[in-house]
């Protein structure tokens, strides 16, 4: 059985979400019901990419107002496991957009039991409206799709992607799937070539699981194809997601996305960023002096995971006693992007071009 959400409520106390390390394998549900597993899902990627990560995290402050009601000191718990929640994961300025947003809307609760309703009510919002935002992405991200597939006289439009930036780090749609999931069901020939994003493989993994299920042709490729894709003339755009987007459009996004925005640019090929203005930090500028990159395990390099028939099973690649470094994510300068495709519309990766579309950001 296949939820076509990423995360729902089970019960009051429950939260359940697809366990993203076994995908495409096995669809396995994990229970939530606490702060601490909360952190652990987000820290271990059981739920991973931008949108979902804030998410969960909402949840997450709901369960810290119930756990907090029957603490000797309910504000001081309450505060601990908002650190704990905010120590997750560095990268994603969504997790701490949506903690910001919980906390916001708990200001003016007058008890914990108050605290508790208003929480659960503000997460679902969050999750409704990450659903809504990026149905809107596909909306503005179309016409770019349909205009390259009519110059190509309906040829198939071929895109390029890294990591998994669809439903499965969101709620629904995805960002960079919503304007693909839309010029497909309109009828447009799509075809997307998947980079298989080392080292946890998002792309092969999750990417084409989610594209698979939709219909939508796809080739999965080693992360170093693209170049070579790209000078031959297969490629006619490249779409990505998010983790944070400096207000002059620097784009933090998974480690590789830079070299693929560099060879995109060298071969003259569009390079769009799809994003919900919840990846948008606007308290900063320059992406690669102030963006915090995460540093993942280095075995996370050193070994790969796969199916054996059976079960999920490590590979050991490397000498055992090799060093491995593992950066998250990299930035992509502004000047590297064509255009930021956002639920209010499309825009050039500026400053400017982006307080056009966010006024209230002046
Ligand atoms: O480390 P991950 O899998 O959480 O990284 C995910 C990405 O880099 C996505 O592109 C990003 O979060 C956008 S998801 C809409």
């Amino acid at each position: 059985m296949f939820q076509k959400r990423t995360i729902w409520l089970k019960d009051a106390q429950t939260i359940q979400v697809i366990d993203q390390r076994h995908l495409p394998h096995e669809i396995i549900i994990r229970d939530l019901q606490s702060v601490a597993q909360i952190v652990t899902a987000i820290k271990d990627m059981i739920v991973r990419g931008a949108p979902l990560i804030g998410a969960t995290a909402g949840y997450g402050v709901y369960f810290a107002c119930q756990e907090a009601i029957d603490q000797l000191n309910p504000e001081e718990y309450f505060a601990t496991c908002i650190q704990n929640l905010k120590h997750s994961r560095p990268t994603a300025v969504n997790l701490f957009w949506a903690i910001d947003r919980m906390l916001k809307a708990l200001e003016n609760a007058k008890n914990w039991e108050q605290k508790i309703e208003i929480a659960l009510t503000t997460a679902h919002q969050i999750v409704e409206d990450d659903v809504e935002v990026c149905r809107n992405i596909g909306v503005q991200g179309l016409p770019i799709i349909e205009a390259l597939s009519k110059a190509k006289n309906g040829e198939t439009v071929q895109i390029l992607t890294h990591c998994n930036a669809g439903r499965l780090g969101c709620i629904e749609w995805g960002t960079i799937t919503s304007p693909i999931y839309q010029a497909h069901q309109k009828g447009i020939k799509v075809h997307v070539w998947v980079d298989e994003t080392r080292p946890r493989n998002q792309g092969a993994n999750l990417t084409a699981w989610e594209l698979q299920q939709a219909g939508v042709p796809y080739t999965v490729i080693v992360d170093n194809a693209g170049g070579h894709i790209m000078q031959h003339a297969q490629v006619d755009m490249v779409i990505v997601g998010t983790d944070r987007t400096t207000r002059q459009g620097d784009v933090a996004n998974k480690i590789g996305t830079y070299l693929k925005a560099l060879a995109a640019k060298d071969n003259n090929i569009p390079f769009y960023v799809a994003l919900p203005s919840t990846t948008l930090d606007w308290t900063i500028n320059n992406g690669i002096t102030e963006i915090p990159i995460e540093e993942r395990n280095p075995d996370e390099v050193k070994y790969v995971t796969g199916w054996n028939g059976k079960e999920l099973t490590n590979v050991l690649i490397t000498p055992k006693e090799s060093n491995a470094k593992n950066y998250g994510f990299d930035v992509t300068p502004a000047r590297l992007i064509t255009a930021i495709i956002t639920e209010r519309g499309v825009c050039e990766a500026s400053e400017k071009g982006l307080l056009e579309l966010f006024p209230e950001k002046k």
